[in-house]
């Protein structure tokens, strides 16, 4: 059971005082029958409609997926199959879309959301929210690697990285841990350590794992697992 002027403004038909007076004008109907309070409690399979329109009901929702490689990261490309192919239309309906960007050979972790306001807060370029990645790598690593990307690794381009946590692992792989989201950042950062990169998948968000999701998969976040995404 929601309040009916929730569940409109969350639908993005009307503000919640615009809901009083639709009410008010007896345009607005709950399995056909003119409504007489805004705050009324309305059940989940309840029909309504607006001025004679039927109503898609949304509520927020934040889902992850374990993206597979070759899907592009994007709503739409006529090029190639996107990370909207994989969301069953349940999500989809929700008009939830992905919070950040994964290359398209990158698997692993990745957010979708119709909340604005949470979207921001991960993608912001001021956002601190860090990010776990598992690497595979040819060529070599220097042993100070990690203290080279403590102290904040140099692209390229010029870029000067944040700090980041990085452990070397046995054969050609490593972890890293960044809190920022510089294009191609994590392969860049592994060429300039003399590196590269033949692997990577997404592990982790704040303190959010991926778990045991299967390759492909998605699935709903809780209030509590959202809340996990900033820690
Ligand atoms: N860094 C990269 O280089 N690629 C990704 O997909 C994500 C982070």
């Amino acid at each position: 059971m929601q309040r009916l002027d929730k569940i409109l403004s969350e639908a993005g038909i009307c503000s919640r005082r615009d809901c009083e007076r639709l009410v008010r004008k007896r345009l607005i109907l709950v399995d056909g029958s003119p409504i007489t309070s805004s705050a009324s409690k309305i059940s989940d399979d309840a029909v309504i409609s607006v001025d004679g329109m039927p109503v898609v009901r949304r509520r927020r929702m934040v889902c992850i997926m374990n993206k597979r490689a070759g899907l592009v990261t994007s709503t739409d490309d006529p090029q190639s199959p996107t990370v909207m192919d994989d969301l069953p239309d349940e999500m989809l309906s929700q008009l939830i879309v992905p919070a950040g960007r994964l290359d398209k050979d990158t698997e692993g972790l990745l957010v979708f959301t119709n909340d604005g306001a949470l979207l921001h807060r991960l993608i912001s370029p001021k956002s601190e929210v860090t990010k776990e990645y598992y690497i595979e790598y040819e060529g070599t690593l220097q042993t100070d690697a990690p203290e080279k990307a403590k102290a904040g690794i140099t692209l390229k381009d010029g870029s000067v990285c944040k700090s980041a946590d990085l452990v070397l692992l046995q054969g050609g792989k490593c972890t890293i841990c960044i809190r920022e989201g510089m294009y191609h950042q994590v392969k860049r950062m592994i060429t300039a350590l003399g590196g590269h990169v033949t692997f990577l998948r997404r592990t982790r968000i704040g303190a959010l794992e991926i778990g045991d999701l299967k390759s492909g998969e998605v699935r709903e976040l809780s209030e509590k697992e959202t809340e996990n995404l900033f820690l």
